[in-house]
């Protein structure tokens, strides 16, 4: 590359340019993120008086499809911040003087070539800017000697600004991050999932002609006050109630309510979730044939059947070792065989001490064998498929804010739902009902 210093004419006296590099972009591949910084340096030195300038600009890429913009601006927030500042330092020591934008802009226009091309053109080494911004330090401090009291105003904020980039990628990552439980921990989690386990068994003969889904979760609450627990649910993101109620065409988080009837030949999802006094959870869930199997029709006896069934086929693949899509997709083919919808818009999920953690498990978009991530011993999680009548996928909210129904009110839905966790050699199924 020509050099800009050979290019000027100076004066005897003029500072002599003793160093010029390109900054070694570097780049952080954390995440699918890059932060590569681009830009120069050089060092002028005039008599015995040293200076030295950098240009350069941080530019933050993701590559990330599964990362949505807003996930991002943590890091976006910070970026599109753009200092320049200045600092100097006394003869004899090193002077800095520094432009750098950090130019980050988040969105669909990160992803986009062109906008890459711009972000790299502008942060682009420009040579002769930086060897005139060290002159002009140079210059004013060997005629002033003024204090040095800005100077580290620019590290200072660099330091700050890095620390926030750093910070927000950190909690975005931990905010993913799929908690491992120790050995010490499937002990307690065993008594939550027996707990649910026992608290829906408990119900179950309570799932007869006329009886109202009120009534039903007014059991399960009893129930658990009893063990001394209580429903996960209740008080759940303004959820009051110990339970989900989800008969024929309701598709999960039935509200149980006084005026919802069951009636001999329907199915209806009973999904109780729990938290023990130890704080764990389990959360456990089965579709029941009101009035006895005999009652339903061969269309609904076939639906439950092939969920039910599924749920095991997965479960069967569950080992430490396998991916989460070798566990989802003999779920999915089953359902599917049948020409059944594997619902997509209600997830499976981590659980622990929370009732909801990392992963976010799809059973319909995650179910491809090899895919997804690596089970582990100590993860714990759901498996929750909902199958539909009509292969038909799309749901609607009702009123009440919660009760989601197949879109055509017509097409039932069954579920079954179980919490497991990874053991070292197997799965173990935290919510089985050693009753049945
Ligand atoms: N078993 C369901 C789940 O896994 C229960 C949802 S409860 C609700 O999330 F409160 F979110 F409706
Ligand atoms: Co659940």
């Amino acid at each position: 590359m020509e050099s800009p210093f050979a290019t000027r004419r100076r004066p005897h006296d003029a500072p002599v340019l003793i160093k010029h590099d390109e900054c070694g972009a570097y780049m952080n591949y954390i995440n699918n993120t890059d932060v590569i910084r681009y830009g120069t340096y050089v060092h002028v030195r005039k008599g015995s008086i040293r200076a030295n300038a950098t240009k350069s600009a941080s530019v933050v890429y993701t590559h990330a499809t599964q990362f949505s913009s807003k996930k991002f601006s943590t890091v976006a927030t910070f970026s599109r911040r753009h200092r320049t500042s200045k600092k100097a330092a006394g003869a004899g020591g090193d002077t800095g003087a520094r432009a750098s934008r950090v130019d980050a802009a988040p969105g669909i226009g990160m992803f986009s070539k062109r906008a890459a091309a711009r972000r790299r053109r502008a942060a682009e080494p420009d040579v002769s800017v930086a060897v005139a911004r060290a002159e002009r330090r140079l210059e004013k401090h060997s005629s002033t000697r003024s204090s040095s009291s800005t100077r580290g105003t620019r590290s200072l904020g660099d330091a700050v600004a890095y620390a926030a980039i750093a910070l927000g990628v950190c909690l975005l990552l931990f905010s993913r991050r799929i908690p491992v439980h120790g050995p010490e921990d499937f002990a307690p989690m065993r008594r939550a999932g027996r707990l649910a386990a026992r608290a829906l068994a408990h119900v179950e003969p309570h799932v007869v002609p006329g009886v109202d889904t009120g009534t039903l979760d007014d059991v399960v609450r009893a129930f658990l006050a009893s063990r001394g627990a209580r429903a996960a649910t209740l008080g759940y993101r303004g959820y009051n109630h110990s339970s989900c109620i989800s008969p024929n065409e309701v598709v999960c988080h039935g509200v149980p309510s006084a005026s919802v009837v069951l009636n001999a030949g329907d199915i209806v999802n009973v999904d109780v979730a729990v938290v023990t006094s130890e704080g764990w959870h389990g959360d456990v869930s089965r579709t029941l044939f009101v009035g006895g199997r005999a009652a339903a029709n061969v269309a609904a006896r076939r639906l439950v059947d092939t969920t039910r069934d599924a749920l095991r086929l997965g479960l069967e693949a569950c080992r430490p070792g396998a991916r989460i899509g070798d566990v989802l997709e003999p779920i999915a083919r089953r359902l599917r065989a049948e020409g059944y919808g594997v619902v997509d818009r209600y997830a499976a999920h981590g659980v622990g001490r929370r009732f909801h953690q990392p992963p976010t498990i799809r059973h319909g978009a995650g179910a491809v064998r090899n895919r997804g991530w690596r089970l582990r011993p100590g993860h714990f999680f759901t498996i929750e498929p909902m199958a539909t009548e009509n292969g038909s996928v799309e749901t609607a909210t009702l009123s009440d804010g919660w009760t989601v129904v197949t879109a055509d009110r017509a097409s039932r839905s069954a579920q079954f739902e179980h919490t497991v966790g990874v053991g070292e050699r197997a799965c173990e199924i935290f919510t089985r009902d050693d009753a049945r």
